[in-house]
């Protein structure tokens, strides 16, 4: 994505002024359909999409590739320090890469799984992600989802979304995809950590999805967004 095809995106009509990009952010527990819904909407708005688990799930896979223990912090801090990442957007889509690679498909397995609620949880890494994911603005406006994107990342954005859906539904919806996870212990894991737990940020709207289809419910954040975007003028 060019950036003078991002500034034209942001420019105000007739004064060529830049505007501050709009970033919808949309937070909630695993599985509650974040990334599914968040596609959607960005693909709707045009806006570009960024997926910040896969941020943190991109350093734990490198920790373990690279033999660094997830549970030292030092060390994985020290090797946040020496990794070669930088953010690249292509297709809408924002990836972080590490040495011009971005792990698709090695980040979703089992063992990255496992790894990375633990990296996520050491201040120095919070603060190296909070940093990347605010420069994703340097791609226009966004649609990020994660788990403190309200609270933290951006929490200055009136546009917020907290997503949840019944622990039976999201166990179901997991093992749709082929995965047998335990998702009430990730959840208590990420909401009960001192660094940026997962909880509803102050202003947003909670949605809690069970029983919807993805349709729906990125429905329901489109009317919302769109009111709100009418109402600022
Ligand atoms: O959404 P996900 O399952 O890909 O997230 C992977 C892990 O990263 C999960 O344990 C929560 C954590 N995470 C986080 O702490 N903050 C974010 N903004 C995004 C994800």
């Amino acid at each position: 994505m060019s950036t003078s095809k991002n500034q034209s995106r942001n420019q105000e009509k007739g004064t060529g002024a830049l505007r501050k990009p709009i970033v919808i952010a949309i937070d909630g527990t695993s599985a509650s359909g974040k990334s599914t819904n968040a596609k959607l909407v960005a693909k709707a708005l045009n806006y570009a999409y960024v997926d910040t688990g896969a941020m943190y799930r991109t350093l734990a896979w490198h920790c373990l590739k690279n033999g660094v223990d997830v549970d030292d912090a030092r060390a994985v801090a020290g090797a946040l320090r020496r990794w070669k990442a930088r953010l690249d957007c292509a297709d809408g889509h924002v990836r972080l890469l590490v040495d011009g690679y971005y792990p698709a498909r090695e980040i979703r397995t089992a063992e990255t799984s496992a790894a990375v609620p633990h990296v996520a949880a050491i201040p120095k890494v919070r603060e190296w992600m909070v940093q990347a994911q605010r420069a994703c603005a340097q791609f226009g406006n966004l649609v990020m989802e994660g788990r403190d994107i309200g609270t933290n990342v951006f929490p200055e954005t009136d546009f917020k979304f907290y997503l949840d859906a019944s622990l039976a539904e999201r166990t179901r919806r997991r093992q749709a995809d082929g995965v047998e996870e335990d998702l009430a212990r990730r959840d208590k894991r990420d909401s009960e950590r001192k660094a940026a737990p997962l909880m509803v940020p102050l202003g947003a709207v909670v949605v809690n999805n069970s029983g919807q289809t993805p349709q729906q419910t990125s429905e329901f954040i489109l009317a919302e967004v769109r009111r709100k975007l009418a109402a600022q003028g």
